[in-house]
């Protein structure tokens, strides 16, 4: 992401003493898949498409994961999903998704470039 230091610096100053507490297997990565479908797929796209909303409707743009993975760590990542990015369309999901599902889903998007042979069969499936 353009912008990176600004963005970036409270997530990995704050993301220090987090470590994922799920494990990261097949199960978990697919299980993230599906929280992103349902809750950021919206914005930040899928495999198949680009979210003409993310792409047009917000400034900053939202970034499309499947063209660009994030390169952020899992806990940065945590940090982003649980706080929010203040002043962007990015929310805050801390109360709306379990801890757990953010790990799942932080898992998922660490792992997009790596998919487990399933998970990345499903995740080219256009839906
Ligand atoms: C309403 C649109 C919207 C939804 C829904 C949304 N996001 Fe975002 N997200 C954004 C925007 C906008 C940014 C970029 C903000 C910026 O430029 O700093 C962003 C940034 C991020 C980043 C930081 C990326 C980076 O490289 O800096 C992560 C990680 C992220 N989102 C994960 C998620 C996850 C996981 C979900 C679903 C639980 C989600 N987002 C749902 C709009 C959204």
């Amino acid at each position: 992401m353009g912008n990176g230091i600004c963005r970036k610096g409270p997530a990995s100053f704050y993301a220090v003493d987090l470590k994922n507490p799920v494990t990261v297997s097949e199960e978990t990565i697919l299980a993230g898949m599906k929280i992103f479908r349902t809750n950021c797929a919206g914005c930040h796209g899928e495999f198949s498409h680009l979210s003409r909303w993310g792409t047009r409707g917000f400034y900053p743009r939202v970034p499309q994961f499947a063209d660009a993975p994030p390169s952020l760590t899992a806990p940065e990542m945590f940090f982003v999903v649980n706080n929010g990015i203040p002043y962007t369309g990015m929310g805050a999901w801390d109360g709306m998704l379990s801890d757990v599902e953010m790990w799942q889903v932080v898992t998922f998007l660490n792992n997009l470039k790596s998919l487990p042979e399933p998970v990345a069969a499903e995740w080219k499936t256009k839906r």
